[in-house]
Protein backbone atom coordinates (compact mmCIF):
# COMPACT_ATOMS: atom_id res chain seq x y z
CA UNK A 1 0.00 0.00 0.00
CA UNK A 2 2.97 2.15 1.22
CA UNK A 3 4.28 1.37 -2.28
CA UNK A 4 1.21 1.89 -4.08
CA UNK A 5 0.60 5.91 -2.59
CA UNK A 6 4.75 6.41 -3.69
CA UNK A 7 3.99 5.61 -6.94
CA UNK A 8 0.74 7.45 -7.24
CA UNK A 9 2.54 10.64 -5.65
CA UNK A 10 5.24 10.32 -8.70
CA UNK A 11 2.82 9.53 -10.80
CA UNK A 12 0.91 12.89 -9.64
CA UNK A 13 4.21 14.81 -10.05
CA UNK A 14 5.18 13.72 -13.35
CA UNK A 15 1.78 14.97 -14.44
CA UNK A 16 2.10 18.06 -13.03
CA UNK A 17 5.29 18.69 -14.20
CA UNK A 18 3.61 17.30 -18.22
CA UNK A 19 0.90 19.97 -17.82
CA UNK A 20 3.15 22.97 -16.47
CA UNK A 21 5.28 22.64 -19.27
CA UNK A 22 2.24 22.79 -21.85
CA UNK A 23 3.31 25.69 -24.28
CA UNK A 24 0.66 28.03 -23.58
CA UNK A 25 1.61 30.69 -26.72
CA UNK A 26 -1.47 30.04 -28.74
CA UNK A 27 -4.47 30.50 -26.27
CA UNK A 28 -7.52 28.90 -28.09
CA UNK A 29 -10.46 31.92 -28.36
CA UNK A 30 -12.59 29.87 -26.47
CA UNK A 31 -10.37 29.45 -23.37
CA UNK A 32 -9.67 33.28 -23.97
CA UNK A 33 -13.52 34.09 -23.71
CA UNK A 34 -13.74 31.75 -20.86
CA UNK A 35 -11.22 33.22 -19.01
CA UNK A 36 -13.03 36.33 -19.65
CA UNK A 37 -16.09 35.71 -18.52
CA UNK A 38 -14.43 33.89 -15.41
CA UNK A 39 -12.40 36.94 -14.38
CA UNK A 40 -15.90 39.19 -14.65
CA UNK A 41 -16.39 37.22 -11.66
CA UNK A 42 -13.17 37.29 -9.51
CA UNK A 43 -13.90 38.60 -6.27
CA UNK A 44 -10.38 40.51 -5.22
CA UNK A 45 -11.46 39.80 -1.31
CA UNK A 46 -9.95 36.15 -2.61
CA UNK A 47 -6.54 37.33 -1.79
CA UNK A 48 -5.51 35.54 0.56
CA UNK A 49 -2.92 38.08 1.84
CA UNK A 50 0.30 36.29 1.35
CA UNK A 51 2.25 38.38 -1.90
CA UNK A 52 3.42 35.43 -3.08
CA UNK A 53 0.10 33.65 -3.86
CA UNK A 54 -1.67 37.07 -4.51
CA UNK A 55 1.30 38.02 -6.96
CA UNK A 56 1.12 34.51 -8.76
CA UNK A 57 -2.37 35.25 -9.64
CA UNK A 58 -2.53 38.44 -11.09
CA UNK A 59 0.63 37.92 -12.74
CA UNK A 60 -1.77 34.91 -14.24
CA UNK A 61 -4.59 37.28 -15.06
CA UNK A 62 -2.51 40.12 -16.64
CA UNK A 63 -0.41 37.89 -18.99
CA UNK A 64 -3.64 35.80 -19.74
CA UNK A 65 -5.74 39.43 -20.65
CA UNK A 66 -2.36 40.63 -22.77
CA UNK A 67 -1.81 37.41 -24.70
CA UNK A 68 -5.52 37.04 -25.02
CA UNK A 69 -5.66 40.54 -26.52
CA UNK A 70 -2.50 40.28 -28.90
CA UNK A 71 -3.46 36.81 -30.17
CA UNK A 72 -6.70 38.47 -31.07
CA UNK A 73 -4.86 41.71 -32.80
CA UNK A 74 -2.58 39.38 -34.92
CA UNK A 75 -5.17 37.07 -36.07
CA UNK A 76 -7.23 40.18 -37.05
CA UNK A 77 -4.53 42.66 -38.20
CA UNK A 78 -1.49 40.61 -38.68
CA UNK A 79 1.71 40.65 -36.48
CA UNK A 80 2.53 44.64 -38.33
CA UNK A 81 -1.28 45.79 -37.53
CA UNK A 82 -0.64 44.17 -33.77
CA UNK A 83 3.11 46.24 -33.26
CA UNK A 84 0.54 49.63 -33.89
CA UNK A 85 -1.88 47.69 -31.87
CA UNK A 86 0.64 46.64 -28.27
CA UNK A 87 1.44 50.24 -29.02
CA UNK A 88 -1.76 52.06 -28.26
CA UNK A 89 -3.50 49.36 -26.36
CA UNK A 90 -1.06 47.36 -23.91
CA UNK A 91 -0.84 50.56 -21.08
CA UNK A 92 -4.84 50.80 -21.20
CA UNK A 93 -5.06 47.20 -21.14
CA UNK A 94 -2.78 47.30 -18.49
CA UNK A 95 -3.66 50.43 -16.22
CA UNK A 96 -7.29 49.49 -16.03
CA UNK A 97 -5.99 45.74 -14.90
CA UNK A 98 -3.87 47.44 -11.90
CA UNK A 99 -7.47 49.13 -11.21
CA UNK A 100 -9.31 46.19 -11.33
CA UNK A 101 -6.73 44.28 -9.02
CA UNK A 102 -5.84 47.22 -6.79
CA UNK A 103 -2.52 47.00 -7.46
CA UNK A 104 0.78 48.49 -8.88
CA UNK A 105 1.30 46.77 -12.16
CA UNK A 106 4.40 46.94 -14.72
CA UNK A 107 6.30 44.93 -17.36
CA UNK A 108 9.99 45.99 -17.67
CA UNK A 109 13.33 44.77 -19.13
CA UNK A 110 16.82 45.86 -19.40
CA UNK A 111 16.40 45.88 -23.20
CA UNK A 112 13.44 47.41 -23.42
CA UNK A 113 10.86 48.75 -26.73
CA UNK A 114 8.70 51.31 -24.69
CA UNK A 115 10.80 53.93 -22.79
CA UNK A 116 7.75 54.25 -20.32
CA UNK A 117 8.90 50.70 -19.63
CA UNK A 118 12.05 51.14 -18.68
CA UNK A 119 13.60 49.79 -15.23
CA UNK A 120 14.11 51.79 -11.79
CA UNK A 121 16.71 50.55 -9.43
CA UNK A 122 15.16 47.75 -7.88
CA UNK A 123 13.80 46.39 -11.31
CA UNK A 124 17.01 46.86 -12.52
CA UNK A 125 18.86 45.01 -9.20
CA UNK A 126 16.18 42.19 -9.75
CA UNK A 127 16.72 41.83 -13.67
CA UNK A 128 20.35 41.24 -13.15
CA UNK A 129 20.14 38.84 -10.43
CA UNK A 130 17.56 36.60 -12.91
CA UNK A 131 19.62 36.73 -15.60
CA UNK A 132 23.30 35.90 -13.64
CA UNK A 133 20.80 32.68 -12.22
CA UNK A 134 20.04 32.19 -16.27
CA UNK A 135 24.09 32.36 -17.37
CA UNK A 136 24.80 29.31 -14.46
CA UNK A 137 22.07 27.48 -15.77
CA UNK A 138 18.98 28.07 -12.84
CA UNK A 139 15.86 28.51 -14.32
CA UNK A 140 14.45 32.77 -13.25
CA UNK A 141 11.50 31.85 -10.45
CA UNK A 142 9.66 34.69 -9.15
CA UNK A 143 11.20 37.19 -6.46
CA UNK A 144 8.93 39.00 -3.78
CA UNK A 145 10.03 41.67 -0.76
CA UNK A 146 8.57 44.21 1.97
CA UNK A 147 8.68 47.23 2.48
CA UNK A 148 8.83 48.87 5.81
CA UNK A 149 5.79 50.41 5.38
CA UNK A 150 4.11 47.26 4.62
CA UNK A 151 3.62 47.33 0.96
CA UNK A 152 4.95 44.62 -0.87
CA UNK A 153 6.03 43.75 -4.78
CA UNK A 154 6.18 41.14 -6.79
CA UNK A 155 8.25 39.97 -9.35
CA UNK A 156 7.91 37.46 -11.90
CA UNK A 157 10.38 36.57 -15.12
CA UNK A 158 8.82 37.06 -18.45
CA UNK A 159 10.47 34.50 -21.04
CA UNK A 160 10.14 34.14 -24.21
CA UNK A 161 7.87 31.84 -26.64
CA UNK A 162 7.92 31.15 -30.09
CA UNK A 163 5.23 34.07 -30.63
CA UNK A 164 7.57 36.86 -29.26
CA UNK A 165 10.02 35.80 -31.46
CA UNK A 166 7.64 37.69 -34.84
CA UNK A 167 8.69 40.94 -32.69
CA UNK A 168 11.16 40.12 -30.46
CA UNK A 169 13.58 37.86 -32.29
CA UNK A 170 16.43 37.42 -33.81
CA UNK A 171 16.64 40.32 -36.35
CA UNK A 172 19.92 38.35 -38.71
CA UNK A 173 18.01 34.72 -38.23
CA UNK A 174 14.74 36.36 -40.07
CA UNK A 175 12.89 36.20 -37.27
CA UNK A 176 11.27 39.97 -37.41
CA UNK A 177 9.26 39.91 -41.30
CA UNK A 178 10.20 43.45 -43.23
CA UNK A 179 6.92 45.20 -42.52
CA UNK A 180 6.92 44.33 -38.83
CA UNK A 181 10.20 45.33 -38.60
CA UNK A 182 9.18 48.85 -40.29
CA UNK A 183 6.89 49.11 -38.14
CA UNK A 184 8.26 49.07 -35.07
CA UNK A 185 11.46 51.48 -36.08
CA UNK A 186 8.80 53.73 -37.25
CA UNK A 187 6.52 53.63 -33.41
CA UNK A 188 9.79 52.97 -31.66
CA UNK A 189 13.13 54.67 -33.51
CA UNK A 190 14.72 54.13 -30.35
CA UNK A 191 14.06 50.19 -29.71
CA UNK A 192 16.40 47.33 -28.85
CA UNK A 193 13.58 44.75 -27.52
CA UNK A 194 15.04 42.69 -30.21
CA UNK A 195 17.34 40.02 -30.47
CA UNK A 196 16.06 37.92 -28.34
CA UNK A 197 16.00 34.31 -28.78
CA UNK A 198 13.71 31.25 -27.15
CA UNK A 199 13.48 30.88 -23.88
CA UNK A 200 15.40 33.71 -22.83
CA UNK A 201 14.40 36.21 -19.91
CA UNK A 202 12.26 38.92 -21.81
CA UNK A 203 11.90 40.61 -18.65
CA UNK A 204 9.81 40.57 -15.38
CA UNK A 205 6.52 41.32 -14.31
CA UNK A 206 6.59 43.85 -11.44
CA UNK A 207 3.01 43.52 -9.09
CA UNK A 208 2.90 46.39 -6.48
CA UNK A 209 1.02 45.37 -3.26
CA UNK A 210 0.19 48.79 -1.15
CA UNK A 211 -0.07 47.66 2.66
CA UNK A 212 -3.59 47.97 2.58
CA UNK A 213 -4.78 45.19 -0.29
CA UNK A 214 -5.46 42.66 2.01
CA UNK A 215 -8.63 44.94 3.06
CA UNK A 216 -9.72 45.08 -0.30
CA UNK A 217 -13.02 43.55 -0.21
CA UNK A 218 -16.15 42.94 -2.67
CA UNK A 219 -16.62 42.22 -6.84
CA UNK A 220 -14.89 44.51 -9.17
CA UNK A 221 -16.61 44.65 -12.40
CA UNK A 222 -13.66 43.22 -15.26
CA UNK A 223 -12.44 46.39 -17.23
CA UNK A 224 -13.33 46.11 -20.99
CA UNK A 225 -10.49 44.98 -22.81
CA UNK A 226 -10.02 46.53 -26.03
CA UNK A 227 -9.77 43.64 -29.00
C1 LIG B 1 3.05 41.95 -32.61
C2 LIG B 1 4.35 42.18 -32.08
C3 LIG B 1 4.66 41.67 -30.69
C4 LIG B 1 4.62 40.38 -30.25
C5 LIG B 1 4.21 39.14 -31.02
C6 LIG B 1 5.10 40.44 -28.89
N1 LIG B 1 5.40 41.71 -28.52
FE1 LIG B 1 6.17 42.33 -26.74
N2 LIG B 1 6.00 44.24 -27.32
C7 LIG B 1 5.59 44.66 -28.56
C8 LIG B 1 5.46 46.09 -28.55
C9 LIG B 1 5.02 46.97 -29.72
C10 LIG B 1 5.80 46.52 -27.25
C11 LIG B 1 5.78 47.93 -26.69
C12 LIG B 1 4.40 48.17 -26.08
C13 LIG B 1 4.22 49.53 -25.48
O1 LIG B 1 4.38 50.52 -26.19
O2 LIG B 1 3.90 49.58 -24.27
C14 LIG B 1 6.14 45.31 -26.51
C15 LIG B 1 6.56 45.33 -25.20
C16 LIG B 1 6.89 44.21 -24.48
C17 LIG B 1 7.36 44.22 -23.10
C18 LIG B 1 7.52 45.42 -22.19
C19 LIG B 1 8.92 45.93 -22.15
C20 LIG B 1 9.33 46.70 -23.38
O3 LIG B 1 10.17 46.17 -24.11
O4 LIG B 1 8.81 47.81 -23.62
C21 LIG B 1 7.59 42.93 -22.77
C22 LIG B 1 8.12 42.41 -21.44
C23 LIG B 1 7.22 42.11 -23.91
N3 LIG B 1 6.81 42.92 -24.93
C24 LIG B 1 7.29 40.75 -23.94
C25 LIG B 1 6.73 39.97 -24.95
C26 LIG B 1 6.58 38.55 -24.86
C27 LIG B 1 7.03 37.68 -23.69
C28 LIG B 1 5.97 38.15 -26.01
C29 LIG B 1 5.52 36.77 -26.38
C30 LIG B 1 4.59 36.14 -25.48
C31 LIG B 1 5.75 39.33 -26.82
N4 LIG B 1 6.23 40.42 -26.13
C32 LIG B 1 5.19 39.33 -28.08
C33 LIG B 1 5.32 43.87 -29.65
C34 LIG B 1 5.14 42.51 -29.60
Amino acid sequence: MKHFKQISIIACLIFIAFIACQPNDKPEKESVDRKKEEAKTIDVSRYSGNINIDGKMVVKEVSEALMGALSDAIAKHGTAGAVEFCNGAAFPILDSLAEFYGVGLKRTSKRYRNYDNRPDTLDKAILDNLAALGDQGVEPSPVSMKFSNGDGIYYAPIMTKPLCLQCHGLKSRGDIADDVWRKIRELYPEDVAYDYNLNELRGVWGVYFPAEYRARKGKAEMPDIPR
